[in-house]
């Protein structure tokens, strides 16, 4: 059963919403992997051939080539520096990672830059929604993207030493990877699954995980300096999957946010093709598609919201999350844009090894996710703040969040066969890289 606020009050952690203010030894493959992101503006995507095998997304070029030969990694050599030319591809292939990352709503919030030593992920506001309250889900992007740069950058004998930097209106935080020559055993070994990582968003079968996986997550997401709660008994998956319903409902019923939801998506042969969520993604069978025609329409949305009706809009959402295996909540310590950051690595990490064990991975955002305070909330949904409000508090009560941490991520882990489409990326061509 659901509280509000006023009602229940009975862990120590419990605190209702407004205190939550308070080298590259191997160039052929590196060249591939770049020529992989080399996209072109325009390009439709491809969709995965039954029976095609452990195929990887890369985005707006080709599936993966299994007949392309993999070279296995030669260690790097400290005392033989980097040709121009090596050092440019390395850098390169280091950006190729970073825009492999997940964002909320495909939107990739960055401008990236390859120069000298360094790699840089400046987060892009003008990529910004309703739901990115104060640029919140945007930091979480951009700190899943140094995490992928830091991967690439062990593939090629480097470390990558990730400085986070608060900025300004026109550019809120900037991560910099600086470059240098280094093993980093533990990051190394997983850049092709680095790669790979994918949103699911199939239904999927809810079999248990293993003891050992889930230790293996909570110590990846620890390494990164945040928190991993499991939420993985059948009561507890099933009232986060009642939150997360009442909480996208609220997402249908609010006209910014409803109008924002759909403007995420793509349909085959849309004009931008680059960013966004392809709809062939959302895993729908021939009935649900009708039905998303009736849930595109804001008038209909606008009567259920005066009604306060519609609580079937939530059940989409409700049968996904009730039927996974486990519902991850990624938490830090902290409210600011890097803290926010330091959680989007643990995301990317967490995510990355999940999928190495088995498991299928798709993030689950409610629409109170980034909101601190009342008035965060007012501006997400004016009719619905209170409410909203409400389920922010069940859901950190629920996955024991204190007042001193921030929810960064909800990941709902099942078995399920790979998505139906490769998500889409505005290509390497993109990624500035001044001479130097
Ligand atoms: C902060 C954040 C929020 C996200 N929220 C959702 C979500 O609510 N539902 C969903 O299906 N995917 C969600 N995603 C996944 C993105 O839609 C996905 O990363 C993007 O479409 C690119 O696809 P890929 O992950 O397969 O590369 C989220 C990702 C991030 C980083």
């Amino acid at each position: 059963m659901l509280h509000s606020r006023s009602t229940v009050l009975c862990h120590p952690c419990d605190s209702p919403p407004s205190e939550l203010a308070s080298r590259l030894s191997c160039l052929s493959v590196r060249r591939t992997d770049i020529d992989r992101n080399w996209g072109q503006e325009g390009q439709e995507g491809q969709e995965a051939q039954e029976g095609q095998e452990e195929t990887q997304g890369f985005g707006n070029i080709q599936p993966f080539q299994p007949f392309l030969p993999f070279l296995p990694f030669q260690p790097f050599q400290p005392f033989l520096p980097l040709l121009p030319e090596e050092g440019k591809i390395a850098r390169m292939s280091v950006a190729a990672a970073a825009i492999r990352a997940p964002s909320g709503g495909n939107a990739q919030p960055w401008h990236i830059e390859a120069r000298g030593g360094s790699v840089s992920v400046r987060l892009a506001p003008e990529h910004s929604t309703t739901m990115d309250v104060g640029y919140r889900a945007s930091a979480v992007a951009v700190g899943a993207a140094t995490f992928n740069a830091r991967v690439a950058a062990a593939a090629h004998g480097l470390i990558g030493k990730v400085d986070f930097q608060p900025g300004d209106e026109a550019s809120p935080l900037s991560a910099i990877v600086h470059l240098s020559s280094g093993d980093d055993a533990e990051l190394s070994p997983l850049y092709e699954a680095m790669l790979g990582r994918e949103t699911n968003r199939r239904r999927g079968d809810r079999a248990p995980i293993p003891g050992q996986t889930l230790e293996l997550l909570d110590s990846a997401a620890r390494n990164e300096g945040a928190r991993l709660h499991i939420l993985s008994d059948p009561a507890d998956v099933e009232m986060a999957a009642t939150i997360l319903a009442a909480a996208d409902r609220i997402r249908y019923l609010t006209p910014r946010l409803h109008a924002e939801m759909f403007e995420e998506l793509r349909l085959p042969g849309d004009p931008s093709p680059d960013t966004g969520i392809d709809i062939r993604s959302l895993e729908l069978g021939p009935a649900h598609l009708v039905m998303l025609d009736i849930l595109r329409r804001s008038e209909v949305m606008a009567d259920l919201a005066q009604w306060n009706a519609g609580t079937a809009l939530g059940d989409d959402t409700y049968g996904r999350v009730a039927a996974s295996s486990a519902v991850g909540v990624i938490s830090v310590r902290g409210q600011s844009l890097s803290d926010y950051a330091r959680g989007g690595s643990a995301v990317e990490s967490v995510w990355i090894r999940a999928q190495q064990h088995g498991l299928a991975v798709q993030p689950v955002s409610p629409a109170f996710l980034y909101a601190h305070d009342e008035k965060d909330l007012g501006e997400l949904s004016p009719t619905f703040a209170g409410h909203l409000g409400d389920l922010q508090y069940n859901f950190r009560k629920l996955a024991n969040t204190d007042a001193g941490e921030s929810q960064v991520l909800v990941l709902r882990f099942t078995r399920a066969p790979r998505p139906s489409v490769p998500s889409r990326r505005r290509g390497l061509h993109r990624v500035s890289s001044p001479p130097g």
